[in-house]
């Protein structure tokens, strides 16, 4: 692939920083890492955006409750919690944008004068409701009796306030049109239905400044107002990769090389921010629109959305502590169907740990490296095939890449978790520790062990990208990374090519990949 080619580019929504991360953004985060992980063992160029929303009232008001300025208030969470929560999740993000930096604040001015100048925008009145939690000016019909927000019950203000606004209505036919053309666009189909709908109603103009405080980017012509927060932070997509800059600058060149994204990932608590407002912002300017819209379920407390400010958010590292990294990020996308909702049980989780992580996958890489230590001197036996197993295989990596790239993960991993299971039972028919009894048996026992063992190395392939610590730790003591190099560097469209792992190497016993719980709690 040329360096010129387009990258996959994935992003995340950036989160608001009034507090330090719960299990509910590092799940998003967590899909998005495990999907361009998995784009960049498929041979492909990847660019994996985060970042933070740093302006608007919210995180205002939050700074000031704790007697803190701003933009003081921001750093520390960004860098105390945010970053240091991402990297202790294993997240290999290239960049992390802030809505606070030059570099963002700049491209937004700037995009927004020409939106100006090409008559998009024009000055208005803005009266009605807005709630602070969702940062979003609410339709009396969005609401509940006495004002509240559905999704903070909480009280809306209600604002009367001089603005700019941007001619969103004006998109409506054109953004029909596109959703109606390609179903893709905007996903799960519950998803893109719903955003049918609402564009088939009554489309406001959106005012997109506010003149009640300064937390903000300045309105670039009328520096009274700053730009309504999410006008702000939806353009973080591009301005993260150069969004305007001149002809061959190096903002440029990045952008041709990302823009369109091709999956912005998002909770569907900000679908319709996603799927309307931003890509009738594009439409505006004449850019391409992102690829794919995505809207994940919500992971619940009690059968209510887990937040902050319901005081249900739980922190990873609750989590993490007792389950280890790799089984969080593998147990939200294996236990859920990525895009409806799902309850956190502690017990269900407890029971997949044991069932499919240590028994299914970590005996059986401890028993085979046990095994090849035991009969064949710790190092790998000679070449072997079977038919099945080699078949069973490739269809799983199969299966799983069709899965994992239209983002059903749970359906990708159940393929290879499937396979797993296969490798077992292959493991239990030929039962090798009664083949050794005999010395006779010697050829169909290192037969049977090299099998197994060529089917764990596509195991731990295809798992990095869900698992990146544990596989490493395995592939490690299966001697691979001598023989066949970094394990992230392994494709997945070669993974099920039968018999990789080179006769003669030779294996160590590693850490416990997924030590018992009941050890662990001690
Ligand atoms: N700052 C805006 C997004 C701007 S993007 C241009 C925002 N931030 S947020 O901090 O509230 O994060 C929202 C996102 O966090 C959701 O869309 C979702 O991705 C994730 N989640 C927050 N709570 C969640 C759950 N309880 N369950 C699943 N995801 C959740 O909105």
């Amino acid at each position: 692939m040329s360096a010129e080619s387009k990258s996959f580019y994935l992003t995340t929504p950036i989160y608001y920083v009034n507090d330090a991360p719960h299990i509910g953004h590092a799940y998003t985060t967590v899909a998005g890492d495990v999907l361009t992980r998995w784009h960049r063992q498929r041979g492909e160029s990847v660019w994996f955006l985060t970042g933070t929303d740093e302006h608007g009232q919210k995180v205002l008001n939050t700074a000031k409750a704790n007697g803190a300025e701003p933009q003081q208030w921001c750093d520390k969470l960004v860098e105390g919690a945010w970053k240091p929560v991402w990297q202790s999740l294993n997240i290999a993000n290239d960049d992390f944008i802030r809505t606070t930096e030059p570099r963002h604040m700049e491209r937004v001015q700037r995009f927004l004068s020409g939106l100006k100048d090409q008559g998009h925008i024009y000055a208005g009145k803005y009266e009605g409701p807005y709630c602070i939690g969702c940062e979003e000016f609410k339709l009396p019909g969005d609401l509940l009796a006495g004002e509240l927000c559905p999704t903070h019950s909480t009280p809306c203000e209600i604002l009367s306030e001089e603005n700019w606004f941007f001619r969103l209505s004006a998109f409506v036919p054109a953004l029909l049109d596109h959703y109606k053309k390609d179903p893709s666009a905007c996903e799960p189909t519950s998803a893109r239905n719903e955003v049918i709908s609402f564009l088939e109603g009554e489309v406001q103009d959106l005012s997109i400044s506010r003149s009640t405080f300064d937390w903000g980017i300045p309105v670039p012509w009328d520096t009274k107002q700053v730009i309504y927060v999410w006008f702000d932070a939806l353009l973080n997509y591009a301005t993260a990769v150069g969004l305007g800059d001149d002809v061959g600058t190096p903002g440029a060149k990045k952008f041709a090389q990302t823009w369109p994204a091709d999956v912005h990932l998002v909770g569907k608590d900000i679908l319709r921010f996603h799927a309307v407002i931003w890509p009738a912002m594009l439409m505006a300017a004449g850019l391409p629109l992102p690829k794919k819209v995505f809207a994940h379920g919500w992971l619940l407390v009690g059968g209510e959305k887990m937040s902050k400010s319901k005081l249900t958010g739980i922190a990873p590292a609750d989590i993490t502590d007792h389950f280890g990294v790799d089984a969080f990020r593998y147990y939200f996308l294996r236990a859920i169907p990525f895009g409806s909702d799902g309850s956190f049980s502690w017990e269900d989780m407890s029971a997949r740990y044991t069932s499919e992580l240590a028994n299914d996958f970590g005996n059986l890489a401890s028993r085979l490296i046990a095994m090849i230590e035991k009969y064949c001197d710790g190092v790998i036996p000679a070449l072997a095939h079977d038919d099945a197993l080699s078949a069973a295989l490739n269809s799983a990596a199969e299966t799983a890449d069709a899965a994992i790239c239209a983002l059903d993960f749970q359906g990708g991993i159940n393929a290879i978790i499937d396979f797993c299971k296969r490798v077992n039972g292959y493991v239990t028919e030929q039962a090798p520790w009664v083949l050794a009894k005999d010395p006779a048996n010697k050829v169909e026992l290192d037969k049977v062990l090299y099998n197994t063992a060529d089917s764990i190395r596509a195991l731990a392939v295809l798992l990095h990208p869900v698992m990146p610590a544990t596989t490493q730790i395995l592939w490690e003591s299966l001697g691979a990374q001598e023989t066949l190099g970094d394990i992230g560097l392994q494709k997945i469209g070669e993974v099920s090519r039968w018999g990789q792992l080179p006769p003669g190497s030779k294996v160590t016993k590693g850490a416990v990949l997924f030590p018992r719980l009941e050890e662990k709690a001690e």
